[in-house]
């Protein structure tokens, strides 16, 4: 793997600037949004409710409503297949003055939405799903209470959800983190005006309206990092060969995300972190990677969910590694855009790895259990399983074919060409 590459603007910052700058006076210039087939799910959403979206080339330019200005959309916003739109925009809906009916493709239609449901009921909100779960979730909008909320789970979807209702609540809202997630909705919010107080895990959001609040927030011209966790493919095939060198630029390392860097380098990667800058309350550098023998390990813990879109291409590598790889504590990969546990174990025994399944992670044998063979992979419409089984074939023996292998492009479209470009064969 030789060369450097550019990756796409980050998806979760990308969602939370979109979201933020409709909701702001003004219009917003948002430089490298993410070309993701989930953030543009996010901006139909939210021209639907009355934002002006342009876009030109990666440039996204958003005339927000105001804070109270969003309409009702005659349809149903469909999601797409994205959580994050689904989970952020029903904390945002929550607590306006009108009804809305949020939808998904059909992996989004069976992921939990109770987790975001409960809290925003507690906070007043008129909310309704299929079995009380699932979408299609019916929102009608209503005066919201702040809560101070203890989240059961590590999830920046769901605090996200809670802070975003809080920008319409009265009282001060607050959202304590049993572990560490991203935080770039704490860090957007306080870049578009809104007052964020943070201490340990506990975050706290002042309303717009109210004593304290700024009344309003204001139009941003921001430029979005690249995406970490579509970088981690890059990370994961550069070391996989040893003569390898690869340069990423601008990629996103908010503290929050990088703990997949320290993962790697406890493996024995050879990343260089260089040039780094900070923007916006993100930080944005370049990575060198070059090929290694990596030793594998165990992740586990309140690691988790600091690397939790990470973990697919992790657990692909165990076959390589020394040692193997073993994931613990992990039962959420369960509930995102596929089954991930299911579909990495079955994917890696198609490649003639032995895998050892487990409610909460799987165990992943190392090289000694003999070489990985390229097989017909099923990613189960998923973007991240098959990416990762793309740069698991490239050093596999024989070839291995991905079924819908555009599922890629719900996070990173163009994956595979530049995959091909960076591959010297
Ligand atoms: C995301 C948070 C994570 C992550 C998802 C994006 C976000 O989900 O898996 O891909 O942008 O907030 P959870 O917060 O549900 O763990």
């Amino acid at each position: 793997m030789n060369g450097a590459i550019e990756l796409p603007g980050d998806k979760s910052i990308s969602h939370r600037y979109a979201m933020l700058a409709a909701l702001a006076q003004g219009t917003s210039e948002l430089r490298h949004f993410s070309a993701a087939a989930d953030c543009h799910s996010t901006l139909a959403c939210l021209r639907a409710l009355g934002a002006e979206v342009k876009l030109e080339r990666d440039a996204v330019s958003v005339t927000g409503c105001g804070a109270r200005g969003l309409k009702s959309s005659w349809r149903a916003l469909d999601a797409g297949n994205s959580g994050t739109t689904m989970r952020l925009l029903a904390g945002i809906l929550a607590g306006q003055n009108f009804s809305s009916k949020l939808t998904g493709d059909e992996s989004l239609q069976k992921r939990p939405m109770k987790r975001v449901i409960a809290p925003l009921r507690e906070m007043g909100a008129d909310i309704h799903g299929r079995e009380d779960n699932f979408a299609p979730l019916e929102i009608r909008g209503k005066r919201l209470q702040a809560i101070d909320y203890q989240m059961p789970m590590a999830s920046a979807q769901v605090k996200s959800a809670v802070l975003l209702a809080g920008l319409f609540a009265e009282g001060v809202t607050c959202v304590t983190e049993p572990a560490r997630t991203r935080d770039h909705t704490e860090l957007a919010l306080e870049e578009f005006g809104a007052k964020v107080e943070k201490s340990g895990r506990r975050i706290c959001l002042h309303p717009l309206s109210g004593e304290n609040g700024s009344g309003k927030l204001t139009a941003k011209s921001l430029d979005v990092p690249g995406d970490l966790s579509s970088a981690v493919f890059f990370i994961a095939a550069a070391s996989l060969f040893l003569d390898s060198n690869v340069l990423l630029h601008s990629v996103g390392l908010n503290p929050t995300r990088t703990a997949i860097l320290d993962v790697f380098a406890e493996m024995g990667a050879s990343i260089q972190i260089v040039n780094l800058k900070s923007a916006q309350g993100e930080i944005i550098g370049d990575l060198a990677v070059k090929g290694s023998l990596l030793r594998g390990g165990v992740i586990a813990g309140e690691r988790i969910p600091l690397v939790i879109d990470e973990l697919p291409m992790l657990a692909v590598l165990g076959p390589y590694t020394e040692e193997g790889i073993e994931i613990r504590d992990a039962a959420e990969l369960r509930v995102k855009e596929s089954d991930r546990i299911a579909a990495l174990a079955e994917n890696l025994r198609r490649m003639g790895a032995k895998v050892e399944e487990r409610p909460d992670g799987l165990k992943v044998e190392g090289r000694s259990a003999g070489k990985l063979r390229g097989a017909e992979i099923d990613p189960h419409g998923d973007h991240r399983i098959a990416m990762a089984f793309a740069v698991a074939g490239l050093a596999a023996e024989g070839n291995t074919v991905i079924r819908d292998s555009e599922c890629a492009g719900v996070s990173f479209p163009g994956f595979y060409s530049e995959l091909n470009r960076l591959a010297e064969r």
